[in-house]
């Protein structure tokens, strides 16, 4: 193994990503495998903590592996698998479930947004924070890319660490959030105060990475502005602010220098031009998408190879965990 900083990432297989998923996680992830060793992972085993067509779950799992490669992440660089091939995540997950407390669980704010309204609500939703806190303590991950909502559980991932180690001895790394620079919220275009998610009832709020070339012109046509017809960055105008940070993160430009280009000019151009950064960005992605999508049995060597690699790492920190713990090693 390298002396590299380890970093973690997980993708739930839960839907189709959007334009958010891209700018705020995904496009970053290559990026990292140069000067990182990374670990990207299709945590499956978290999209059934909400109902999931058996078929669906399928399909989606392998979307987001085909997107994963995509992107550019190499599987020679870094490691990626899914997550139910490597039982040990949910071995794990069960001596931690052991030291969480139910009130910490409780006050999770992801778990009371899904929970919601529900009458029933399931003890997979409640302990989801234990999986993913063993899926990153698994591999000493130093690192964690993911979006600003992830904040309450990776603190909570230290602190079981925290506790894990004061009441046995030094096992785990304590890991710290990895924060994107652009990006890291993408708003909705339908109602720009929002984060764009997959989950909005209105299709028109988001795009999909795998969404074709005319539908993301139509979206964005269609987008909420406002009627001061000036195009200003603030936080009065949230519908050209969330233009102007798509543009800006696909085409590479500063928003200093889009707004001197704009000047004096109309929404509608912005729109078309958004339009076509943005399809200049993941319209190539989308391509090799597909051709990776239709190889099964390259998809396969990948997951599969992935899975021996993370189990052989995941082993070796689960065998301590047990041993420290006072398990009769088998
Ligand atoms: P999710 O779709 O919630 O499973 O999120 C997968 C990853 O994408 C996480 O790292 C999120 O923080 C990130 N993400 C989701 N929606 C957005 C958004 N609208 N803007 C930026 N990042 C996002
Ligand atoms: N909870 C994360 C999300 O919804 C997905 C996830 C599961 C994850 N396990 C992880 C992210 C480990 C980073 C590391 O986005």
């Amino acid at each position: 193994m390298s002396d590299k900083k380890i970093v973690y990432s997980g993708i739930q297989p839960s839907g189709n990503l959007t334009l958010g998923n891209y700018i705020g996680a995904l496009r970053n992830f290559p990026k990292l495998q140069e000067d990182y060793d990374c670990i990207y992972c299709i945590v499956d085993m978290h999209a059934i903590t909400v109902p999931q067509e058996p078929k669906v779950l399928r399909a989606h799992t392998l979307d987001i592996l085909a997107l994963y490669l995509a992107v550019g992440i190499d599987p020679e660089k870094s490691i990626l698998y899914i997550q139910s091939h490597v039982p040990q995540h949910v071995e794990l997950m069960w001596l931690l479930n052991t030291m969480t407390g139910l009130g910490q669980l409780q006050r999770m704010t992801q778990f009371k947004a899904k929970a919601g309204d529900n009458k029933e609500v399931y003890a997979g939703l409640l302990n989801y924070p234990v999986l993913m806190a063993a899926d990153i303590l698994l591999y000493g991950s130093h690192y964690v890319p993911v979006g600003d909502d992830q904040k309450q559980h990776i603190e909570m991932t230290r602190d079981l660490a925290e506790r894990f180690n004061s009441r046995y001895s030094d096992t785990f790394v304590l890991p710290e959030m990895l924060k994107t620079k652009v990006g890291g919220r993408v708003m909705s275009l339908q109602e720009p105060t929002k984060k764009m998610s997959k989950s909005d009832p209105d299709a028109n709020g988001y795009v999909l990475i795998l969404d074709d070339d005319a539908t993301i012109r139509r979206k964005f046509k269609r987008a909420v502005t406002d009627s001061q017809g000036k195009i200003a960055y603030n936080d009065d105008q949230p519908g050209i602010k969330n233009l102007l940070d798509i543009y800006s993160a696909c085409s590479g430009k500063s928003i200093e220098d889009l707004l001197k280009a704009y000047e004096g000019k109309g929404y509608g151009v912005l729109k078309e031009d958004v339009a076509e950064a943005v399809i200049q960005e993941i319209g190539p992605v989308r391509e090799r998408f597909h051709e990776i999508r239709g190889n099964k049995a390259y998809l396969e060597e990948v997951y599969t190879s992935g899975a021996q690699k993370a189990a052989y790492r995941a082993n070796k920190i689960l065998r301590k965990c047990y041993k420290k713990m006072g398990f009769i090693p088998r």
